[in-house]
Parts: structure tokens; C-alpha cells; sequence
């Protein structure tokens, strides 16, 4: 694969791309049984189509409100009303895994003198939470979050906070590292030079922005930056 020139730093998105939001319900799963690959999926999917609904109403919450609001939905959907299991399961979502495949990647691109950052539509104190509890707070120089914009990913208005915060002027500077197609394609639109994480053999969607180069695993990012 053809290597990224010109890269300072590697953004990262981070649910889903260094986090496992399918943790909190594997965890809970003996609990849930049958319902919980549903719980999952629908949870997930509700979560980013409020931020999406939210983006264009005009109406920001932010997403520790809006992960509530998409599982609130979701335990309604498939008819789970289990006391306290709500509340669970938010708490777990504070603590994600991080893929085993993380914390090197992150090593390696340090060594390598490339910045490191999130960024994200977590809220600060989510992201704060997640990134100390896998303990990756020293591999990580910058935790950017879409708070301090007031909408959603995938605005160009938050890839562009990410320019201002980390003081770079060219786009393709920045390596913009995603697990979520769509967040990755926009910011190849933006202007990013753009790594797709292809974890689970992701298909691309039938949107504007194509990425610079698709890998399997984060292990396979600091040979190309
Ligand atoms: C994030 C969502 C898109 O971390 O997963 O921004």
C-alpha cells in the first residue's frame, strides 16, 4: 500500500474506531440473552441518527444525553424493562474496551514524532472517562470533542476545530483515522487524508470522500504515515 506523505498528525475517531461500543452489552449479555445482539445494533444505530436528526434541527444535546436517548429507545423496541439495567449499561459505556489493537498503534506512532488526537462526538468528560480507563492518557497528546462546536460529525465545521486546535493549516497534514465509514468519507470531502479502519470487513457507503488507504487492523497504520 502506497505511503501518506506529508503526515504531522493522526486524529482518530473513537467510538467504534479505539473503543468497542459493543462492551457495555457483552458484558450484560447472560442478562440480556437473545436480545442482545438487537440491543447492540439498535442502540449504535439510533445513537448517531439522533446526532444526525439533532445536527439538522438545530436542536444539540449532548452525547452522553443522546446515548441515553438511543438506548431508552432501543430497550422500549425490543421490550426490555429489567430494573436498573439502564442505568448499567450507561456506566459501562463510561469504561468502553479499547481494541486490543490500540495502545501499540498509538506507541508506534509516537515513536515515530507523529501528534496524536481524538476526535470525536463523545463529550469531554465521556471521552475523558474512556481514553483514562483503558489507559491510554499518555499515548494520546489531544482529546478534541464536538462540545466545543455545538454540532455533530460529520459537520465540516468539526473537522475544521480540529485544524484550529492542533494549529495546522493544510488539511492533508492530518491523518484522520476512522472505523465509521461515513465519518471517514467526510473527512476525506473535508480534505484529510484519510485511513479507513475496515474492522469488521466495513462496507463503504454511498457517500462523497473516499480514503487514502484501508487497513484491518491499527496495527498496519504507523508503516504508512
Ligand atoms: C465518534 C463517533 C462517530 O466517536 O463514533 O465521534
Amino acid at each position: 500500500m502506497a505511503k501518506l506523505e506529508g503526515v504531522r498528525a493522526c486524529v482518530f475517531d473513537a467510538y467504534g474506531t479505539l473503543f468497542d461500543v459493543g462492551s457495555p452489552v457483552s458484558r450484560l449479555a447472560a442478562e440480556l440473552g437473545d436480545k442482545a445482539a438487537d440491543l447492540s445494533k439498535l442502540w449504535r444505530q439510533k445513537q448517531l441518527e439522533y446526532t444526525w436528526l439533532r445536527s439538522l434541527m438545530g436542536t444539540h444535546a449532548d452525547f452522553w444525553h443522546v446515548t441515553g436517548d438511543a438506548l431508552d429507545f432501543a430497550l422500549e423496541a425490543l421490550g426490555i424493562n429489567e430494573s436498573g439495567l439502564r442505568d448499567e449499561l450507561m456506566t459501562l459505556y463510561l469504561k468502553l474496551d479499547a481494541y486490543p489493537d490500540v495502545l501499540d498503534a498509538l506507541t508506534a506512532l509516537k515513536a515515530r514524532s507523529k501528534r496524536t488526537a481524538i476526535l470525536s462526538n463523545g463529550s469531554p468528560s465521556m471521552l475523558d472517562s474512556a481514553v483514562r480507563a483503558a489507559g491510554l492518557d499518555k499515548a494520546i497528546d489531544m482529546v478534541l470533542s464536538v462540545e466545543d462546536v455545538g454540532i455533530y460529525k460529520p459537520s465540516r465545521r468539526v473537522y475544521r476545530h480540529a485544524m484550529q486546535k492542533m494549529q495546522i493549516q493544510d488539511a492533508p497534514s492530518i491523518c484522520f483515522v476512522s472505523a465509521n465509514s461515513w465519518d471517514a468519507q467526510a473527512a476525506a470531502q473535508f480534505g484529510f487524508q484519510v485511513v479507513r479502519l475496515a474492522r469488521s470487513g466495513g462496507q463503504d457507503d454511498r457517500l462523497p470522500g473516499k480514503a487514502a488507504a484501508r487497513i484491518e487492523s491499527l496495527s498496519e497504520l504507523a508503516g504508512l504515515v
